[in-house]
């Protein structure tokens, strides 16, 4: 039997670069993969066609955490499908890339943007699915943040406070769900190949490059396997880890 077997996974942005390889990673594991997509429903479907093709369960959501009914509506049709809810992976984000020093590019619409998306999404989410996850021995929930929530930097100083803000409340949240749910983070540096990282002012992601002492950054797949490390885990919670190829001055 495989590690995840019998087990639901629900991956908001599973139509994403870094979403669908955790998809199909838990999906590999034997967890049935439910991933979201708000506008790129093709990308969703090939996540879920990867999986089943690899011979694993999956299946596609629509979700815009921006509106909490939808949140509510996302959860409430995982609980009819499946009853029940083991693995909550908060991997959406969005995000714009706006230089620091440009203090009036970053305007209040897309600072709320941003902040809803990045922050009030998963709470919103981690609130509609409390109940689920804690139920039959309890749950993970895991957020992806950003090595920009913990050093300022990354595509836009609202994106970096978003993710410092999801480093915090997977703390608070940690505390709040416990005995039943576990809840941690991760926050990757720069993630090779993804569309996000495309979105980067080219210096940032020259500096990253240049900086890892391990010579290479992430992959989508670093991040895939480190939610399983954390989702197989049950004396773990309230932990953000790095992956970003280690940064000299950053070591954290
Ligand atoms: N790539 C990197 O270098 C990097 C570095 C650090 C942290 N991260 C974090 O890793 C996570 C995944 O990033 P990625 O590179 O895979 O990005 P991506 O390919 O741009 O995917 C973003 C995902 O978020 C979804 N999304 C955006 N707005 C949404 C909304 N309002 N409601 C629901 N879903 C929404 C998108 O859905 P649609 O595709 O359907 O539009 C997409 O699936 C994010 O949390 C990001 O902040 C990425």
């Amino acid at each position: 039997m495989k590690t995840l077997t019998g087990k639901v996974a629900l991956i908001t942005g599973g139509s994403g670069d870094i979403g669908g390889a955790i998809a199909r990673r838990l999906g590999t594991e034997g967890a049935h993969a439910i991933v979201t997509w708000v506008g790129a429903e093709d990308a969703a479907n090939k996540t879920v066609h990867d999986i089943q093709s690899n011979g694993g369960s999956a299946s596609a959501l629509r979700l815009d955490q921006r509106s909490p009914d939808s949140i509510e509506a996302c959860v409430a049709a995982v609980a009819k499908a499946h009853g029940r809810l083991d693995i909550l992976v908060n991997n959406a984000a969005w995000n714009i890339g706006i230089p620091f020093p440009d203090l009036d590019a970053l305007t209040p619409d897309i600072w709320d943007r941003v902040l809803e998306t990045n922050v009030r999404g998963p709470f919103l989410l981690a609130r509609a699915a409390a109940k689920l996850l804690k139920a039959d021995g309890g749950g993970h929930i895991i957020n992806i943040s950003s090595a920009g929530g913990i050093s300022p930097g990354s595509s836009s100083i609202a994106y970096s406070s978003s993710k410092a803000a999801l480093n915090h409340l997977t703390r608070c949240l940690a505390v709040a769900m416990a005995p039943n749910v576990a809840v941690n983070c991760i926050a990757p540096g720069l993630v090779e190949n993804t569309r996000m990282a495309k979105r980067l002012p080219e210096n940032v992601a020259k500096g990253a490059r240049a900086q890892a002492v391990l010579g290479r950054v992430g992959q989508p797949d670093d991040i895939a396997a480190q939610v399983v490390m954390f989702v197989t885990s049950n004396s773990i919670t309230g932990q953000t880890m790095v992956v970003d190829g280690g940064m000299p001055g950053a070591m954290r």
